[in-house]
């Protein structure tokens, strides 16, 4: 079964009123472009060409791993494939197949491609398109079928007439050709229709007039929308986004509102893992089993460990491992290790650095590039002061130390095992194993104040009351 695939990825995508080119938009953190290529690698495709032209230099990147044709003009996705014909002669031997995807239809699934080949491929046929069925067919290619039910040819809906315009079988955009079968008939499309381009569409009517066969293959809306402006984007955003978490749940997570639960394609979940409203899982992140995460939470890159409770927390190129407990409104940022039973609590921000096995940060503190032992408590509104307006410097705080509350560590500076700081101390020395670092001006007692300040105010405001007449 083996074949090519060439992706569509040339057009200006007006429709998107965006200065990014069409195929760069994402579906789940994933640009459109690479949805489709990745499909076509899935489903065992040998090379995967891709056609770009408009803002290609945002495009090329995402797509280096295949081979690129640049289309300088863009006059049609037939004269896409013109652009490209040189190319495709290399594999044009006979019998050869070729798949063409369009990148903006990023729902195509690896096993739909494989269903085209396989159907063009056993029936020996000029192509295999794929078709739908819609009750809003507007903007897709009408299907007009024979009295048979075979494809006589496909019309563009800005050239149909009211009688194909009817028509709900929709052209999804998606084929495979016989490649030779193909590239003999490129030339002899035209451009005599509504837009002036050479659609690639206009082949299957030729193909049919020259006694080749041409097949179809149906699958269901949801896999073929095309995506030409932001509301078909959200729409195929949703559509995916429930594909992927309906198979999380068939693979044994829970979700509490499915719906507002957006999981990207490189994230791996183990069973038992519950997620409740609001949470975006990203990047390549984990979560091992007997984790919850949610509401409000955004996760990207981080790697969670087993049983973790996360709440209204933001984490970010970190690492978790198991029973660490976060939030509400943590934020971890990149380079965040939070050892086993370790938490870090509400609005507490933590960046590059590693809080030891049971350690505890639970309330509004900042931990930036510190190294912190097991067991360390860390008491309310501490600082590690990391910058000094030039460098960063790192704050090591030994095994068991105590932070009083809202101690400033003043980075570098290193607290010893077992070590404590008094409540409001400003810390610039290093504290050896033990001790006590207390730094605190004599605090004053001033017996009565309140009580005499009160009845000086008091006979203030009666002294202005007689001076009134009052
Ligand atoms: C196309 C089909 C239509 C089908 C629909 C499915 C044609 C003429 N029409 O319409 O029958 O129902 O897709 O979604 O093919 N592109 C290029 N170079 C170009 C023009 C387009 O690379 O010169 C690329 C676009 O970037 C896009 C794809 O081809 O990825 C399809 O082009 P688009 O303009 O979106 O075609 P539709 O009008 O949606
Ligand atoms: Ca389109």
């Amino acid at each position: 079964m083996a074949f090519s695939t060439l992706v569509l990825a040339a057009g200006a995508g007006t429709r998107m009123n965006s200065t990014k080119a069409k195929a760069v938009h994402e579906l789940l953190g994933k640009p459109m472009v690479r949805w489709v290529i990745d499909a076509a690698k899935a489903s065992g495709s040998d090379r995967v060409l891709t056609v770009v032209g408009h803002e290609r230099e945002q495009v090329i990147p995402l797509v280096s791993d295949t081979t690129i044709v640049v289309q300088e003009e863009r006059l049609g996705t037939g004269h896409a494939i013109m652009v490209a014909r040189a190319e495709l002669e290399h594999y044009a031997k006979k019998g050869a197949s070729l798949v063409v995807l369009s990148a903006d239809t990023p729902l195509i699934k690896e096993e739909t491609i494989a269903a085209l080949v396989e159907t063009q491929q056993g029936t020996g046929s000029a192509v295999c398109l794929l078709t739908h069925e819609t009750d809003d067919p507007s903007g897709y290619g009408r299907v007009v079928l024979g009295e048979s039910g075979q494809v006589l040819y496909v019309v563009e809906e800005s050239d149909a007439s009211p009688a194909e315009k009817e028509v709900t079988l929709c052209n999804s955009g998606a084929y495979c050709f016989d490649l030779p079968l193909l590239l003999s008939n490129l030339e002899k499309l035209g451009n005599a229709n509504a837009q002036g381009e050479f659609y690639l569409t206009e082949v299957f009517g030729l193909f049919v007039k020259s006694g080749e066969s041409v097949v179809a293959y149906c699958t269901d809306a949801s896999e073929a929308i095309g995506v030409n402006d932001r509301l078909q984007l959200a729409e195929a955003s949703a559509l995916m986004q429930k594909r992927i978490n309906t198979a999380w749940m068939l693979a044994g997570v829970t979700m509490l509102d499915p719906s507002t639960v957006w999981i990207g394609p490189d994230v791996e979940l183990e069973n038992d893992v519950e997620i409740l409203p609001q949470v975006i899982l990203s990047g390549k992140t984990s979560v091992a089993r007997g984790t919850i995460i949610g509401p409000n939470c955004r996760i990207a890159d981080s790697a969670i460990g087993r049983d973790c409770v996360i709440e209204e927390s933001v984490i970010l190129e970190s690492e978790l491992e198991d029973q660490v407990d976060c939030g509400p409104r943590a934020y971890l940022r990149p380079g965040t290790m939070m050892k086993q039973g370790s938490k870090a609590g509400t609005h507490v921000e933590i960046k590059n650095a590693t809080i030891g096995i049971g350690s505890k940060v639970p309330h509004l503190s900042y931990i930036g590039d510190a190294t912190l032992g097991d067991d360390v408590n860390i008491g309310a509104g501490t600082v590690t002061c990391n910058y000094d307006g030039y460098e960063k410097h790192h704050t090591e705080i030994g095994d068991r130390a105590f932070i009083g509350s809202d101690s400033m560590l003043v980075a570098p500076v290193t607290i010893g095992a077992d070590a404590m700081t008094g409540a409001g101390s400003t810390i610039t020395k290093d504290l050896p194993e033990g001790a006590l670092g207390l730094e605190r001006a004599e605090q004053k007692i001033i017996r009565g104040w309140v009580y005499k300040r009160r009845r000086e105010k008091e006979e203030g405001k009666n002294r202005k009351n007689e001076k009134n007449g009052r």
